[in-house]
């Protein structure tokens, strides 16, 4: 059943079925004038009573680029002449193809507003999404199952090339072949690109060598579509598409494909720099903390005892800090305070932060500047001035007789009172050169004692309710051999390399304070010796000190007390074993010298009395900084 298409009078055409109109808006104005320059050629060529059917057949594709579509038999009659203009009726078969615009124009609609919804659902969720790639990849899928394709892969240009960002449907072995493509090498991408356009292809050989493998996945491969991504009018991007049939519908959505592209862009463009953001300044956090951390071991690793102090005092002053229902910010300001606090034990001089015996007067107010030191350091940086006054109170009391400043009660920041009590719990529950590490019970009798007066009284209860768990939790580092050998230096007598006096008397008093039995012994040149000339009691006591070295050795601890004098000192050894090697350095000696020294072997705690005649008194000692 055939429709009248037409009526042509003359040159001009007097009516037309709806449908023409309809065609011009929907294939554009192409479509029309070529169906209007078949129309006058037929009109031209009819005689009068002739009808024609065929000849000009019209065909009608849609949409017009695909290979698919409709011929439209036109059937021409010529029904007769009006002032020698003809008039022709020309008739054609429309109501298939009228059917299939409309159902085309439905699907378009459809298409076009779930696309918006999917865009609008992305742009509030993205935010949640792990990464831009992870989001991209939700939308290709959801995009593919709106427009039913088979796979989808969004490629992003970089040097050149193509490269893959996002992908739904295809396996990694594509995936991995055709990561990046050339430009060059796809005729469809290289035509996406010059055209900034969407570009829809039925053929394979428009996939270049890629085309083989993508039919492979995608089978049959039917359709291509790739969308461009535009950034500042250029091609950044797109999206491309492929199906196991032919879909019409999108030769229709050239628009509403682009939209949704670009808008789909700047979403993601909008999130990566979020994420960026984010990432970046997390980054830039850890990275800022780790350089705080690293000098801040720099600096402990002078001395063994402190080692891990301020990162275990930073791990306390957080936990105390959550405990006053501090905000997160603060609390990470708090444990940069914490991790700093004592940094200025850069400016003190190893011969007090390393001295392993009880610190004088004057170099103990050596030691009580390092608050200061360290605020000074902290204030250079400036974003961290908050925490100074924090860094520069930590050692101040309550009660005001702390130091450096003599603050007193609330005048002490808050900050400073916290790092005051972490600072002191890491001290107590640590070995120091003085003493071993205390037990938690005595630590929370000591922590009780100065509540109110040494600390915060709030805060102490603070740390007696929480810190021990923490304490318990973490593993803290603890002296290592590098540490040992460095405070051996110490305890050394550099020019005669045999140890320190104090040392050894420090040793000896710890033996007995631990109820340890030892051996000790001495060894001194007699008092004839005194008489002789500087030089010669020089050379004399060289020579010693050289015979000594040579048949003394580890475990017996060798120092010279004064300067004929020569202690022995050897934890768990054997009497006889010591005296013997004193009995061979006297006759050696004597061998070189004509002299011959006293010598003597005793063990604790059998002959404790002699003790004071090798070691003189033993005094607690006290240090604490
Ligand atoms: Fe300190
Ligand atoms: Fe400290």
């Amino acid at each position: 059943m055939n429709d009248l298409l037409a009526v042509w009078k003359g040159e001009e055409l007097k009516y037309q079925h709806p449908v023409v109109e309809a065609l011009r808006q929907v294939e554009g104005a192409d479509v029309y004038e070529s169906l209007r320059s078949i129309l006058i050629e037929g009109v031209r060529a009819i005689q009068v009573g002739e009808t024609r059917e065929g000849v000009w057949r019209f065909s009608l594709r849609f949409p017009p680029q695909w290979s698919g579509g409709y011929a439209l038999p036109l059937l021409f009659q010529r029904v007769g002449e009006e002032d020698g203009r003809k008039i022709v009726l020309i008739w054609t078969n429309f109501p298939e193809p009228l059917a299939k615009i409309h159902s085309l124009m439905k699907q378009k609609e459809v298409i076009a507003s779930s696309a918006l919804q999917i865009l609008d659902s992305v742009s509030k969720n993205i935010i949640n999404e792990s990464s831009a790639k992870v989001a991209a990849q939700r939308i290709l899928e959801k995009f593919s199952e709106l427009l039913g394709a088979r796979a989808a892969i969004m490629r992003l240009f970089q040097r050149g090339r193509w490269a893959h960002y996002a992908s739904y449907g295809l396996p990694s072995t594509y995936l991995s072949h055709y990561h990046e493509v050339y430009i060059e090498t796809v005729p469809l991408y290289r035509r996406l690109f010059q055209q900034q356009r969407l570009q829809i292809t039925d053929q394979v050989t428009d996939m270049g060598a890629m085309g083989a493998e993508l039919s492979r996945v995608v089978n049959p491969l039917s359709m291509v579509v790739s969308v461009p991504l535009i950034k500042n009018k250029t091609v950044r991007g797109f999206i491309s598409l492929a199906f196991d049939e032919p879909k019409p519908v999108l030769y229709y959505m050239t628009e509403v494909l682009e939209n949704f592209a670009n808008e789909f862009a700047f979403i993601l463009e909008k999130n990566e720099y979020y994420l960026y953001i984010v990432e970046t300044s997390e980054r830039l956090k850890k990275m800022n903390l780790d350089i705080v951390t690293s000098l801040v071991n720099a600096t402990e690793t002078r001395d063994s005892y402190t080692t891990g102090h301020s990162e275990r005092v930073s791990t306390y002053a957080v936990e105390l800090a959550r405990h006053l229902h501090w905000d997160d910010y603060e609390i990470e300001k708090l444990s940069i305070a914490a991790l700093l606090h004592d940094i200025g034990k850069v400016g003190i001089p190893d011969a007090i932060l390393l001295k392993p015996l009880p610190l004088n007067d004057m170099e103990y107010s050596i030691m009580q500047m390092h608050p200061e030191f360290s605020a000074n350091i902290v204030a250079k940086v400036e974003n961290l001035h908050d925490i100074v006054p924090w860094i520069r109170f930590h050692h101040e009391y309550v009660d005001g007789s702390g130091y450096p400043y003599g603050l007193k009660g609330n005048d002490i920041p808050l900050g400073a009172r916290v790092l005051a009590v972490a600072d002191a719990f890491d001290a107590m529950t640590s070995d120091r050169p003085y003493r071993k590490a205390l037990q938690l019970d005595q630590v929370e009798e000591i922590l009780r004692q100065g509540a109110g007066k040494q600390w915060d009284a709030a805060i102490v209860e603070l740390a007696i309710r929480y810190l021990d768990v923490i304490y318990e939790r973490e593993s803290f580092l603890k002296e290592n051999r590098l540490d040992h050998f460095r405070k051996m230096m110490f305890r050394l007598n550099l020019l005669n390399g045999l140890y320190l006096f104090e040392y050894l008397h420090e040793e000896a008093e710890n033996l007995v304070l631990n109820n340890i039995e030892f051996v000790f012994g001495m060894l001194k040149l007699p008092s004839s010796v005194h008489s002789l000339p500087l030089a010669s009691k020089k050379k004399l006591v060289s020579i010693l000190t050289e015979v000594i070295k040579k048949h003394v050795h580890y475990p017996v601890l060798v120092a010279r007390k004064s300067y004929l004098f020569f202690a022995f000192l050897a934890p768990q050894y054997d009497r006889q074993l010591l005296h013997n090697q004193l009995k061979t350095v006297a006759y050696q000696f004597y061998e070189r010298t004509d002299v011959l020294p006293d010598f003597a072997a005793y063990e604790y705690p059998l002959e404790k009395h002699i003790l004071p005649d090798v070691f003189d008194n033993f005094s607690h000692f006290k240090k604490d900084a």
